[in-house]
């Protein structure tokens, strides 16, 4: 039997291609809010689906986001580029705002909130 965890998984590490993205719902504060997840290898890195230059959401399609060749996460809505490191925005019209980081940690191949 497995043990009680106080948060269910958000995902399974396993259901987002490497190099790729996943939109979740997570709540923080008791509130739902929508989450980029982008994972690396083994590890998942998630921000809010929440873009700083207008407030809109990142994705073109719930859950379809843009990568560039560079490999920066691409807002679909004015074309602000963020790090797929750190969330920083690095070219666009809010460059230098970030992405507000959604604290994850890795567990027997799900993904939690931290
Ligand atoms: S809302 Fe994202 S670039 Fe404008």
């Amino acid at each position: 039997m497995s043990t009680a965890e106080s948060s269910s998984p958000l995902i399974a590490v396993d259901a987002i291609a490497d190099g790729a993205f996943a939109e979740v719902e997570v709540c923080l504060d008791g509130d739902y809010e929508s989450a980029v997840l982008y994972r690396q290898g083994g590890s998942v890195r998630g921000w809010l689906n929440i873009c700083p230059h207008a407030g809109r959401r990142l994705d073109w399609a719930p859950g379809q986001f843009l990568k560039s060749r560079e490999g920066h996460l691409v807002c679909a809505a004015h074309g602000a580029s963020f790090s797929l490191e750190d969330g920083e925005c690095v070219a666009g019209p809010c460059k230098g705002d970030a992405l507000r980081t959604v604290a994850l940690q890795v567990r027997d191949g799900q993904v939690y909130l931290a």
